[in-house]
């Protein structure tokens, strides 16, 4: 499969302002440059004292920049250079006295005074904060930062948790995978904004007794990347989700069931305040007809005990059915002749979009082919009928909804 390139093409500018979150920094920029970005750095003297600009040279293969009176820049302007060409200023470790520079507008040395030269329509400045849960706390910071959120900047973060000088609570950098995800988020088009997305992932386990049940091999994989796309594309995103082992995408709130009829209880209070609702769980059709209390003993005759069947609802279909649906989505899997089955579901459920894959084929699996099924045709996804990775596919599906849906309201 080949690999994913998210910030293909993007330039941005890396800050370091002083702290021991630093030493995440250098995983944070090999990321970025792995997913195609082209990354100048910028590290304040403080920075300097936590690693070496070597590090950062190597990582990013351009020369790390630190003073402003730096003689190497043709014009002597590094602060109009870097900031006219990138896409974004992030500033990851942001210390609590860099975001007061920031507020105050003060540019005293080179990574604040490029902050403040950037463009601020067209250069986002997303900012990292990392710092002791005092300093985080204190009316001071909470100050300063409400100031530079006003001011336009995005802030990420800050975590929650060990910190280095021994102490517990807010004020932690966030791990390099979490900014990643956050920094490939903020630079997203935004087509679902002020949208509410509801998505159902994963299998459904229904209980024979307290340690048995029927479930099904679904991954979750796909609704998680839908998760993940319908956020970066703006949106507001709630997520049930059955039981597997995934982490949650950032900044999407996740609701975790188990059976058929808590993911259709977590559902249908949702339903009627989500303007989208995309089924991508694998539900199963049928539970035991009753749990068993206790486990189920071999009882020595060698007659396996026959399980009665109840059939389960049809979230999807019921959802559909409201008086005011959402603009539903409905997956289909199936093991062959997919198109014809697709179909026969968007017009059973009453849908105007049902997407086909193939589920021996894909489930757990990170790249797939998907079928879009509405009233007027087909059309495969990726458009050149070949695979692609889930949350390729995903981002793909999302900006297609996003199209529907700025149609119907046109
Ligand atoms: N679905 C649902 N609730 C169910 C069963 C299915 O919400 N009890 C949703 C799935 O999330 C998916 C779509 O309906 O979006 C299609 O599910 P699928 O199991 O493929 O279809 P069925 O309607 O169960 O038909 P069949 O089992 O005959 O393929």
């Amino acid at each position: 499969m080949s690999e994913r390139l998210d910030l293909a093409g993007k330039r941005l500018v890396l800050g370091l302002s002083g702290g021991i979150a630093c030493y995440k920094a250098a995983e944070l920029l090999r990321l970025l440059v792995k997913a195609g970005a082209e990354v100048r750095v910028v590290m304040t003297e403080a920075a300097r004292q936590f690693i070496t600009p070597v590090t950062m040279q190597a990582l990013s293969g351009q020369p790390v920049l630190s003073d402003q009176w730096d003689a190497g820049q043709p014009n002597n302007m590094a602060h109009i250079n870097l900031t006219r060409e990138a896409d974004a200023v992030v500033v990851a470790p942001a210390s609590a006295d860099l975001i007061a520079k920031l507020a105050q507008g003060r540019a005293d040395e080179l990574l604040s005074l490029l902050c403040l030269a950037r463009p601020i329509a067209d250069c986002p400045l997303l900012l990292a904060p990392a710092m002791n849960r005092e300093m985080w706390a204190h009316p001071a910071t909470q100050r300063n930062l409400a100031q530079v959120r006003d001011d336009g900047a995005i802030v990420l973060g800050p975590g929650n948790g060990d910190q280095a000088c021994g102490e517990t609570g807010d004020g932690r950098m966030l791990e390099a995978e979490e900014l990643f995800e956050d920094i490939v988020s903020a630079l997203s088009p935004k087509p679902l904004a002020g949208e509410r997305v509801l998505i159902t992932a994963g299998p459904t386990f229904e209980a024979i007794d307290p340690v048995r049940g029927l479930t099904n091999r679904s991954s979750g994989k796909m609704g998680f990347a839908l998760a993940r796309a319908a956020r970066e594309a703006g949106a507001q995103v709630t997520l049930v989700a059955g039981p597997v082992h995934l982490p949650t995408p950032r900044g999407v709130t996740r609701i975790d069931v188990q059976s058929a009829e808590q993911m259709l209880d977590a559902v249908l209070p949702l339903a009627a305040t989500h303007g989208l609702f995309i089924a991508t769980a694998a539900v199963a059709d049928w539970r035991p007809a009753k749990l068993a209390d206790h486990k189920i003993k071999k009882d020595g005759k060698k007659v396996p005990p026959g399980v009665e069947l109840s059939e389960n609802a049809d979230i999807l279909a019921t959802v559909a059915a409201l008086p005011r649906p959402p603009f539903c989505v409905g997956f289909a899997a199936e093991s062959e002749q997919l198109a014809r089955h697709a179909r026969e579901k968007l017009v059973r459920k009453k849908l105007p979009l049902v997407v086909g894959n193939l589920g021996p084929a894909t489930f757990g699996r990170d790249d797939n082919a998907l079928l879009l099924v509405d009233a007027q045709g087909e059309r495969p996804l990726p458009p050149d009928g070949g695979t692609a990775d889930k949350l390729t596919l995903a981002r793909q599906l999302v900006a297609e909804i996003a199209r529907r849906r700025a149609t119907d309201a046109a």
